[in-house]
């Protein structure tokens, strides 16, 4: 981030600064995984994507937090991971999220900067994919990017975080919120991807 970006976004600032540990550490875990290495690696790492997604898809109905994020529902993942199982004949198990529903409002936009943001690391990984011949259209949908551009949909959900009337300590929360979000990617991962 620039000076003057850390300027225009002092929130997402705060929000980066506060995550970057968790952050590294987790695409560290992912990478030394090698996701692309093989079909059978590709799917652990599909169905740790597909537990984190299927975690947080309450965030993506929630009226709060489409009163603030108004192209919200459009933004989910969730059944583009469905359909690269589906692709892989694997079985969608259910996942328990009712808590999600529970958040505060800063919480939840805690949580929900954390898997919005990982579509920035998804683009690196999207690169990656014609090693196993996925694509957009067989195992790897839940990589591409949005019609409008990445860039474009990541500035637009800055801007928004950054328009939220939030108290000191309401901002401490949506920290936490977000901080808490990686933690459970973290146990996603560590009950999921055996090392490689
Ligand atoms: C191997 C896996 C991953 C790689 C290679 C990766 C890489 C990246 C890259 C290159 C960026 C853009 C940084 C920038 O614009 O300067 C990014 C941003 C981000 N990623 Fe990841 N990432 C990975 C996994 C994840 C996962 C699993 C999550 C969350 C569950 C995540 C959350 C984020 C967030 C929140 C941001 C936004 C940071 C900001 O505020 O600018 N990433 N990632």
């Amino acid at each position: 981030m620039t000076n003057i970006v850390k300027q225009q976004y002092p929130r997402m600032t705060k929000l980066r600064s506060v995550t970057t540990d968790s952050h590294q550490s987790l695409d560290d875990k992912v990478m030394s995984f090698k996701p692309f290495d093989s079909n059978e690696n590709y799917i652990k790492f599909l169905n740790f994507q597909y537990r984190l997604m299927a975690k947080v898809a309450p965030l993506y109905q929630s009226k709060q937090l489409i009163s603030v994020f108004n192209d919200l529902t459009s933004r989910c993942r969730l059944d583009y991971l469905k359909q690269d199982l589906r692709d892989f004949k694997q079985s969608i198990s259910t996942v328990e999220n009712n808590e999600l529903n529970a958040l505060s409002l800063p919480a939840a936009i805690g949580w929900l900067y954390v898997i919005e943001g990982s579509k920035l690391g998804a683009a690196v990984l999207a690169k990656q994919v014609g090693k196993l011949d996925l694509s957009d259209e067989f195992g790897a949908r839940f990589l591409a990017g949005p019609s409008n551009g990445r860039g474009s949909a990541w500035r637009e959900f800055m801007k928004s975080v950054e328009s939220v009337n939030l108290s000191e300590q309401e901002e401490e929360t949506m920290l936490e919120g977000a901080l808490n979000a990686f933690n459970f990617a973290h146990t996603c991962i560590d009950n999921g991807l055996e090392q490689a």
